[in-house]
């Protein structure tokens, strides 16, 4: 029998296409330069010049912004008693788009898509034809975007609800009296500061391939007054022949960092070689399925999948890398675990994170 739902001309859908994908570009600059958070103090409807003398920007390029915000239906056109047009974003949508969302804020992912397209369109074209990668190094913009990432979703939900899920609660319990931990491909050393600040006991390592990302860290850090976090260079597939590092650490955690490495296989081997035994290593990593078709339902499953494209994947296949690509899946990643040496692996979601699974081994 045929399905009585009406079927959406794909002409349409292209037109939506467009019209999103143009969308995002401007809420993404409106999210760098602020203009939402402008927007989203103003109890009223305001005008487009007094948004710009707000924003402390150009009044010709606000108003042009302020079009497609109000055609693509992120704020609200009304006019005053003169006619001049008047602005207002609605208090839900500032609720996903101002910085003040904290870990719902939608709108610092709206510039996923223009950086990755800033930093590597021309080598993705390229890649299609010769099947190099892209090295970490092209991308220096989209890590000072992934550490605005781990601001937004770590800050609070990683000390106050993340970690007291791990283990039943007996991890927040060891982490208070002081445990070793070490935080592989750390980048900018967010999660790393966050735990040290909130758990002053423990000490705590952070370790990423890129000399820049380490400094960062360790230069923030150091003007926060940490004393209990340090930040080393590091490949995670050489991990266990850093010296002090084999069998040494009670608790590795790896946020976002596994899957877009050259060798992922080698890194899980030296995570299980650095910890103690019976030490737990929390593996959070993206929440999709290693079979293409059981995606398809997700409803952020394209965004995603381009992430993968224009980064995940390059960056792994650089070097002559494995090039797992972000949708590896929880099947392959239990697998990969396994092979690792972590005989049982629990993966469970994510309180306030659905993008994500935790995946937990014990040594
Ligand atoms: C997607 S970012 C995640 C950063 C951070 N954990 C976060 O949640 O924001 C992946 C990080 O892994 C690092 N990385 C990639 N390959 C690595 C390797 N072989 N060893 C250590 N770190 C690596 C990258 O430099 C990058 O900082």
């Amino acid at each position: 029998m045929k399905s009585e739902q009406p079927v959406q001309p794909f002409s349409e859908k292209m037109t939506a296409i467009l019209n999103y994908g143009a969308l995002n570009l401007a809420m993404a600059i409106g999210y760098r330069t602020g203009l939402f958070d402008v927007l989203d103090q103003s109890d009223a409807p305001q005008s487009a010049s007094t948004i710009s003398a707000r924003a402390g920007l150009n009044v010709r390029y606000v108003t042009e912004w302020l079009g497609v915000m109000a055609c693509g239906g992120i704020v609200e056109l009304s006019a005053d008693s003169d006619g001049t047009d008047l602005f207002e974003l609605p208090a839900e949508h500032g609720d996903l788009l101002a910085r003040r969302a904290g870990h719902q804020n939608m709108g610092v992912y709206t510039q996923e898509i223009p950086l990755l397209t800033q930093c590597a369109f021309q080598g993705v074209v390229k890649g299609l034809g010769d099947g190099q990668g892209i090295p970490y190094a092209n991308y220096p913009e989209f890590q000072q975007f992934m550490t605005q990432l781990a601001d937004a979703k770590q800050c609070r939900v990683l000390t106050d609800v993340f970690l007291p899920s791990v283990d039943g609660g007996r991890l927040v319990a060891a982490l208070q009296s002081g445990i070793k931990v070490c935080d592989i491909g750390c980048g900018e050393g967010i999660a790393v500061m966050l735990m040290a600040k909130a758990f002053p006991r423990s000490e705590f390592i952070g370790v990423d391939i890129s000399d820049e990302v380490i400094l960062t860290a360790a230069h923030q850090a150091q003007n926060n007054g940490i004393a209990n976090a340090s930040f080393l260079t590091v490949d995670a597939a050489a991990l266990s022949q850093h010296h002090g590092f084999k069998a040494s650490f009670d608790y590795v955690t790896a946020f976002d960092a596994i899957h877009d490495q050259t060798r992922p296989q080698a890194a899980l081997k030296e995570i299980y070689a650095v910890l103690k035994p019976a030490g737990l290593f929390s593996m959070i990593d993206i929440a999709a399925d290693s079979r293409l078709a059981g995606n398809l339902a997700h409803p952020m499953a394209a965004f995603l999948y381009t992430v993968s494209l224009m980064h995940c994947m390059p960056v792994g296949l650089s070097d002559g890398g494995m090039g797992l690509g972000m949708m590896w899946g929880r099947q392959k990643a239990v697998a990969m675990l396994r092979s690792s040496g972590f005989s049982k692996v629990d993966v469970t979601e994510i309180p306030e994170d659905s993008f994500n699974l935790h995946f937990l081994c014990r040594k």
